[in-house]
């Protein structure tokens, strides 16, 4: 690149990015996903390394982030907020390359002890400084530009985990760093709330807190639910705080201030990168969003010695994983016949890698939300893949709609009966009740797209668990009109299944092993297995328990079915309505003469036993047992599995690099149990 192009791009991308911090941070609308933000960061700060001639003090490289707005009271921060570096290669050289930087810096050598860090998640929400004298909250500030931010002290007194007064110990001018932010669940809840009301909803959980913050009523600040959790501190003056980073953060739980448990202090690169494998394995369970995993030098005279370059700390990095958001374009919209004829909308899409794997498909959840997103044909948008979560289009990008299509729009707000008139895959009626989101064919087990997935829905894992039963035998077996119902699945010879296209006899054979083995279940998982509207698994296991017997099941009559605890009039309906069905009747029965079968009275049992009532949580990897084969021996007993260790925890089953509930139950002096001991409890 000449410097002539590379002037012309910079200053292109200046243009760009103050355009999208604007929107973000002004407007509280982000028109990109972050990391196409990031991308465009990096390329303007690339171009500046390159030649450095280039660099304007108006370069949005030059400044943090958003400005204070006018509103707001300034408010100028006795210690500057600064960010970190942020390490974008998401893999354990990037670990490393910090832990080498740390090293060379101090000027430790290959012999020399490994450096301590303390490692913490990276929530993605809003610095924020809390200021408290002689234990009260007197201000709390958003970062603005590093140096000065915005009086949001009235917002973040709505916050109710942050504490107006410190308990025990706190030095008298104490100030805080932390960041807040909106949990998954709330923001859901608090979309769902908005949606219903016909108010406008929130684009990601990360808006949704800036947005939250910067509302000049706290009225509406209260209304929306935010989290905080402290990481750091400002300045703080009048007593000795511990010498450690580790232990500072241990000093602010002690004083009340809610600090994240995900966390530890580990030895060198390699501490560090189990670190950010383990916080990643767990990225999808945990009720917020993080981007990736904070390394901080634990020594705080390490951190004086290694100090500061320009505006960013030398001990300390943000070590990334892969996005979960990506820009990509809609080529068309389709629909998909779930299971209970749900008709789904589904973006199909140019391919984009995200969240770990390339995406081609989206859901769009049902006509309603198209219509809400105004997604169309042709429209760049915002996919979201989040583990093993469906990917789903979140918003389009409006900037990017082509201007003749704003102006004169080539596709109109999308419309299901006008595209799908009926059932695009069995043509029966569609049907949408006024007051429901969802429409659904009509078609019932006659269309074979609702067959195929009451199949592959009878074969789960958490069902007959029949293994090789995947998407494309079901596809072929159904299309072929080999297998109508669970119940044709058992009739299935060597010879029809080695017939069927790319089948080796090998496979068939297998197939037709894991049939037989699939015979031998539970109540519970036959139940779940039918596929009953509105029976997931936990009400299968509630119904399996309480009748005992699936002859009492059949006959029991919607009072009855009520008995059964969390089965309401619209589960207990559904239930009585699939069994007054005589279809079904039918294939229950001709499951059972071909040998399906379940223990006899397994539940009863549960009431007397040791652990009937007790409350246990799984952490680690056991040597044997997997996660759900002891979770399903827990319930089968009687006892409850929760995701998180409290006072009300009666056991923790601990296997290898258990984490911070093991910590926790040893705080809190919760049973700890390996395997054995866990076998040899329920044995009792
Ligand atoms: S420490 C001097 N720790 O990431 C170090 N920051 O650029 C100051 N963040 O805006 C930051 N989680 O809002 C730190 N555990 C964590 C964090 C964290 C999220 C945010 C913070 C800051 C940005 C860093």
């Amino acid at each position: 690149m000449s410097v002539q192009q590379a002037a012309a791009r910079a200053a292109a991308l200046r243009r760009e990015i103050e355009q999208h911090n604007h929107a973000y941070y002004v407007l509280d609308a982000p028109t990109i996903p972050d990391a196409e933000y990031d991308r465009l960061f990096r390329e303007l700060q690339d171009i500046e390394a390159a030649h450095p001639q280039l660099l304007s003090m108006d370069s949005p490289t030059q400044r943090v982030g958003g400005k204070p707005l006018p509103e707001f009271a300034p408010v100028r921060h006795v210690v500057p907020m600064l960010s970190i570096r942020t390490e974008t290669d998401t893999e354990p050289s990037g670990a490393r390359a910090f832990d080498a930087r740390v090293r060379r810096e101090l000027g430790l050598g290959e012999t020399d002890a490994v450096v301590d860090y303390a490692a913490e998640l990276k929530f993605d929400g809003l610095a924020v400084n809390l200021r408290y004298e002689h234990g009260v909250l007197v201000q709390a500030a958003t970062r603005g530009d590093g140096e000065t931010g915005e009086d949001v002290t009235q917002n973040i007194r709505t916050v109710r985990r942050i504490p107006l007064r410190l308990t025990g110990e706190a030095p008298p001018v104490l100030e805080v760093r932390g960041e807040v932010f909106m949990s998954r669940p709330d923001f859901e809840r608090y979309n769902a709330k908005q949606r219903a009301l016909g108010r406008p909803t929130l684009v990601n959980p990360r808006n949704g807190a800036a947005g939250s913050l910067r509302q000049l009523d706290p009225a509406m600040t209260a209304e929306r639910p935010l989290s905080f959790y402290a990481y750091g501190l400002g300045e703080a003056r009048g007593r000795d705080l511990p010498p450690t980073h580790d232990g500072v953060l241990d000093a602010l739980a002690a004083f009340g201030l809610p600090v994240c448990e995900h966390r530890a202090v580990v030895q060198g690169a390699d501490g560090l990168i189990a670190f950010h494998a383990r916080m990643r394995a767990m990225r999808d369970t945990l009720p917020f969003d993080i981007d990736g995993v904070v390394y901080k030098v634990n020594s705080l005279a390490l951190q004086q010695r290694l100090g500061f370059v320009t505006r960013e700390p030398r001990w300390a990095v943000a070590h990334k994983y892969p996005a979960e958001e990506a820009l990509t374009t809609v080529e068309a919209i389709g629909v998909q016949v779930g299971r209970t004829g749900a008709i789904t909308p589904v973006a199909r899409l140019a391919p984009v890698f995200v969240g770990g794997v390339t995406v081609t498909n989206a859901t769009l959840h049902n006509e309603g939300e198209v219509r809400r997103k105004d997604v169309r044909i042709g429209d760049t948008v915002i996919v979201r893949r989040a583990g093993d979560v469906i990917p789903e289009v979140v918003a389009v990008v409006l900037d990017r709609r082509p201007m003749k299509d704003l102006v004169e729009p080539a596709y109109g707000p999308w419309e299901l009966l006008k595209e799908y008139p009926d059932c695009p895959i069995c043509h029966s009626a569609i049907e949408k009740p006024e007051d429901e989101a969802i429409a659904r064919c009509t078609g019932g087990l006659f269309c074979p797209a609702q067959r195929k997935q009451a199949l592959l829905h009878f074969a789960g894992r958490r069902a007959l668990d029949i293994e090789g039963l995947g998407d494309k035998l079901v596809e072929q077996l159904v299309d072929a009109a080999i297998v109508n119902t669970p119940a044709d699945l058992y009739k299935l010879g060597l010879l029809k299944l080695a017939a069927l296209e790319r089948m080796a006899e090998k496979s068939a054979a297998n197939i037709l092993a894991a049939l037989e083995k699939s015979k031998h279940t539970t109540l519970a998982r036959f139940i779940f297995a039918l596929g009953i509207r509105n029976v997931g698994e936990t009400t299968a296991k509630n119904l399996a328990r309480h009748f005992g017997k699936l002859d009492a099941l059949m006959a029991a009559d919607v009072d009855g079915l009520q008995q059964v605890p969390d089965v309401g009039p619209v589960v207990a309906a559904s239930i009585a309505r699939f069994f007054a069905e005589p279809h079904n009747i039918e294939v229950i029965e001709q499951l059972r003469a071909a040998g399906v079968h379940w223990p006899e009275d397994e539940p009863a049992a549960a009431v007397n036993s040791p652990i009937a009532g007790k409350t246990f949580v799984l952490t680690g990897a056991l040597p044997t047992l997997t996660r759900d084969a002891a979770k399903d021996m827990i319930e089968a007993l009687g006892g409850k599995v929760a995701g998180s260790v409290s006072k009300k925890t009666d056991y923790v089953v601990a296997g290898s690099d258990a984490g911070s509930k093991l910590d926790k139950a040893q705080a809190l002096g919760v049973t700890i149990l390996d395997e054995s001991q866990f076998r040899e409890l329920l044995k009792t």
